[in-house]
């Protein structure tokens, strides 16, 4: 029998996620929604070009929780996206009170699943699910850093006129302003970039990394990305279903790691069947252990404004 991943939210982020996630068939998909036949129409539009993808797993679109019940993956995209101007942190109130009542119902009807959270801001609203649901930590992760260093990859490759494939990227902590990129350990065919390119093209491509979803919501006026985030939802997703144990930089709960505890931040993380199965941790130099402690600090200002109790 296939998995079955459930999605809630059938807007741009979460649609794009289950478009691709039951493009690769290694799931069937369940796309939940509150607006009455919005994600009943996409999952059949869907399904309708499954013979031309030749995608045969299921596809179905609903408002009502008991079709997700005993989901392998509950991915949370519900909330409102960035409008021009706003920053993820002006999201909170609102997108808490909906996050809190999806994940009531997730673990109502799914309560062995892992949970993908995406509703920004993101790393404050992964710690509202791990407190909402109760889950052991393994089983609560974000979307955040396979997007930001796709992007980052994406500049540096377009920069360097090279292949994307042959770039890597580390970044850690909050997907937001302050996330801290580690140019020493962003390489091209293994090379470090700082041996590579001047240090002030270093920092214009680190700048527009950082800024690159904030560019997007400018371009787009409505809302915010989701080509790229709806990608970045189903690699995760294929990795804990596939259980390939791939190290994919992935918002996580911090016991101690990186001398960070009681946070959810971007960490470099072995993820497979069980989720989150290893946090690596490496050696920062002060200037990133000091910005990184800034990237936990912005997250906890906003795990404080939940007043969660
Ligand atoms: N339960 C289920 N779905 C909900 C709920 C709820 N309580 N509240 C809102 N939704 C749905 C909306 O009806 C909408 O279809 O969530 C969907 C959100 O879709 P979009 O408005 O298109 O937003 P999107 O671009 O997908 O972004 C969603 O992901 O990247 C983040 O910042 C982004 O927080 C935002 C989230």
């Amino acid at each position: 029998m296939r998995k079955k991943i459930t999605v809630i939210g059938a807007g741009n982020v979460g649609a794009t996620a289950a478009q691709r996630i039951w493009q690769r068939g290694f799931a069937d998909v369940v796309l939940l929604d509150i607006i009455a036949g919005m994600p009943q129409g996409k999952a059949i539009d869907l399904m309708h070009s499954g013979p031309i993808t030749g995608s045969d797993a299921h596809i179905t679109g609903t408002n009502d929780y008991a079709k997700t019940s005993d989901s392998d993956i509950v991915v949370v995209t519900s909330g409102l996206p960035r409008k021009p101007g706003m920053s993820r942190d002006d999201l909170l109130s609102a997108n808490q009170e909906i996050v809190t009542g999806v994940i009531r119902n997730v673990v109502k009807y799914s309560p062995g699943c892992i949970l993908i959270i995406v509703t920004n801001p993101l790393d404050a609203m992964a710690y509202l699910a791990l407190h909402v649901s109760g889950f052991p930590r393994n089983r609560v992760m974000g979307m955040s850093g396979v997007l930001d260093t796709a992007r980052m990859r994406a500049i540096i490759a377009a920069e360097m006129n090279v292949s994307v494939e042959d770039v890597t990227a580390i970044i850690l902590g909050a997907h937001g302003d302050t996330m801290v990129a580690i140019p020493r350990l962003t390489t091209v065919g293994g090379v470090p970039i700082t041996e590579l390119l001047p240090s002030t093209t270093i920092d214009i491509i680190m700048d527009r990394a950082a800024h690159s979803g904030a560019e997007v919501v400018s371009l787009l006026k409505t809302g915010s990305a989701f080509y790229a985030p709806g990608l970045a939802v189903a690699h995760m997703a294929e990795a804990v279903i596939m259980d390939t144990k791939r190290i994919l930089p992935v918002s996580a709960y911090l016991k101690g790691e990186y001398g960070i505890d009681g946070v959810f931040l971007g960490v470099p993380a072995k993820i497979g069947s069980a989720g989150v199965e290893q946090i690596l941790e490496f050696q920062l130099t002060a200037e990133e252990a000091a910005s990184l402690q800034k990237s936990a600090g912005s997250v906890r200002e906003l795990v404080d404004l939940m007043k969660l109790r």
